[in-house]
């Protein structure tokens, strides 16, 4: 978690810095921080609390500085306080961390013994201790920064700004960094992500691990690549930066997750069209190619009940058992892996910590490993054999919405070609209009949001809320509580719904909502489950089919959904709704709905 952010260059990098953390907000907005040079000392202004508190401090100084480094915190080591902000600065530099040093506790009892002082709880100021010791020593600041790198253990990625010359250093170690530049303009920046970049500059570079890269405005190319012994390194991709600065604002909606849900029907339309018609059908074939005898499907949270999702497809479709796992769990618990088989692991981010260590597990035992992932380039990208991009585009907001739709449909799309249904332009023709079917269904119910808006005004201050679906709607009722709890902050459980009467329906009372998923498959199964709440005297909301009287009559409130010719994909659509309903009820609750309390978008520790 954490964003970081370096810049050089004509524009003034203090504004530069902060919209580049404005951006990475959604990796943690505990505190935030920027330090420059000022009359020759490095200055840090740092506060707890989201970038809005630092701007206010900011506003009260001149603020002009050609180079900046500047952190967004999701705290990890050390409390929520000014204190534990980054960036740490010493007399002769300011560093920002993203990561975790595992060994933190040992180095820094050590340098306790020999004198050394510490300001903050953090693990991130263990490594400037050490970096500082090393110039202290005599040694220059590159054989500092890459010896003090050496001896920290665990995924992390530094800037660092050095007092005495002009120029900002980074490295990492399996986190997330990329520089960019702009020949055009000379501007060069490191950041945790591309996002940061965009409309900034027109090339990125990925750097290996332990690639240590040199931003300097002096330099020709802006910036130049070290290997750890001080030679020139080729260890980084390059490429054009595709992110338009378009994506980067929240254009006429009033927070970005309500952007993301409409955005799905486009999305919807341009995932069919680049897999089934486009570039993706050849990514799609190969990843078809490996008929596994077994998938084992690994991620987290919301990425996970996509998986739920296409575990489904898998096996009614294809009829390749498979095995869900959350990735947290997965790589504890010694799974039995074994050749022929495969890893897929789904997530938006291709950062999360738990999905990398699941992957880097299956493909030590000799499993082919096979990504379906939103940010190409993306650790998690670049750890697998195969990935298959989602085209989701920029996902903002914490809770993730449009990244769901898209890793589920990816996974049909796989489903498709393992079947060989794009082989045939019958079938292709078919799985097409499908797609299309659900992005126009899609576009019909965002038209009723106010329909749901109207149900959750009436149930927000409810108790709490079961989410219930049977057979393909069980994830998403358990997507659907995930995402009424994260951003309402209301307690809601996803269940299914025939396992409601073995325990959890002593819980229903009038004070608390079912929010029943109807689809019309097992319907009259489904309808006596909700019978049961109503008989409890629970309330009821339902999604479920238009012109079905016998659902509809026993529910408090009713939105009637079109699910004919959608079949499989069913779930995608009542989802959305869902999303809506998650939505409103946190509209309601004035809670912060992009940003919600405790949680960060990219979750890279363990
Ligand atoms: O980036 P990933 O898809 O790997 O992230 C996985 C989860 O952290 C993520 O889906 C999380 O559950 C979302 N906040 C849910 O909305």
């Amino acid at each position: 978690m954490c964003g970081i952010v370096g810049h050089i260059g004509p524009k003034n990098s203090i504004e530069v810095v902060l919209e580049g953390l404005k951006r990475l907000e959604y990796r943690g907005y505990d505190s935030a921080g920027v330090s420059f040079k000022k009359n020759g000392k490095i200055e840090v202004y740092k506060k707890a609390g989201k970038i809005e508190n630092l701007k206010g401090i900011l506003a009260k100084i001149e603020t002009n500085a050609n180079s900046c480094i500047g952190h967004t915190r999701w705290a990890t080591h050390g409390e929520v306080n000014d204190t534990n902000s980054h960036p740490h600065v010493s007399e002769n530099i300011a560093i920002v961390h993203n990561g975790i040093i595992e060994n933190a506790h040992s180095l820094k009892i050590e340098m306790m013994k020999n004198g050394v002082k510490f300001k903050s709880q953090t693990d991130s100021e263990v490594y400037m201790a050490l970096v500082n010791r090393e110039i202290e020593q005599g040694n220059d600041l590159f054989s500092a920064i890459t010896e003090s790198f050496k001896k920290v253990e665990g995924n992390s990625a530094f800037v660092i700004l050095n007092k005495n010359t002009n120029e900002i250093w980074a490295l990492k170690r399996a986190a997330p960094l990329v520089c960019g530049t702009s020949k055009k303009t000379g501007e060069v920046l490191v950041s945790s992500d591309p996002y940061a970049l965009a409309g900034m500059v027109d090339t990125i570079y990925f750097p290996g691990d332990n690639v240590v890269c040199k931003l300097d405005q002096n330099s020709e190319n802006l910036i130049t690549f070290f290997e750890m012994d001080g030679t020139v390194s080729q260890r980084f991709k390059s490429k054009p930066l595709e992110i338009s600065l378009e994506s980067t604002t929240k254009g006429t909606y009033p927070h970005f997750m309500l952007k993301e849900i409409y955005e799905q029907p486009g999305l919807i339309r341009s995932l069919a069209q680049h897999y089934v018609h486009g570039a993706g059908r050849e990514a799609l074939n190969a990843s078809a190619n490996i008929i596994p005898s077994h998938v084992h499907i690994a991620a987290c949270g919301t990425a996970s009940y996509a998986g739920l999702v296409i575990k489904e497809f898998f096996e009614r479709i294809n009829r390749i058992p498979v095995a869900n796992e959350l990735a947290s769990e997965f790589r504890y618990r010694e799974p039995i892996l074994r050749k022929g088989e495969i890893g897929l692991f789904i997530s938006q981010s291709g950062e999360t910590a738990d999905t990398l260590a699941a992957q880097e597990l299956c493909q030590e035992n000799g499993l082919k490993t096979l990504a379906i992932v939103n940010v190409e380039g993306s650790t998690l990208f670049r750890n697998c054999d195969a990935n298959l991009l989602i085209k989701a585009g920029v996902e903002i907001g914490v809770a993730s919405t449009k990244a769901f739709t898209q890793q589920a449909l990816t996974g049909r799309l796989m489903s498709a070609a393992l079947n060989g249904e794009l082989k045939d332009e019958r079938k292709i023709k078919i799985i097409f209009n499908k797609f299309s079917l659900l992005a126009e269904r899609i576009d019909e119910l965002l038209l009723r949001s106010e329909e749901i808006k109207a149900i959750a005004q009436k149930v927000f201050e409810s108790k709490g809320f079961f989410f219930t679906g049977r057979g393909k709607y069980f994830p998403i009722a358990l997507e659907g509580a995930l995402k009424l709890k994260e951003i309402a902050y209301v307690h809601a459980e996803g269940y299914a719904a025939g396992e409601l009467k073995h325990g959890p329906i002593a819980l229903i009372d009038n004070e608390m909502v079912n929010i029943a998923l109807v689809g019309p498959e097992l319907l009259d199964k489904t309808i006596s489950n909700v019978q049961e709440i109503k008989a409890r005297k629970g309330k009821i909301v339902a999604f479920g089919p238009e012109n079905n009287s016998d659902i509809e009559s026993i529910s408090d409130y009713y939105f009637a959904l079109k699910f004919e010719g959608l079949d499989e994909l069913s779930p995608l659509y009542i989802n959305v709704a869902n999303q809506l309903f998650a939505y409103w009820v946190a509209r309601f609750k004035g809670t912060d709905i992009d940003k919600p309390r405790n949680l960060a978008k990219s979750v890279t520790v363990e």
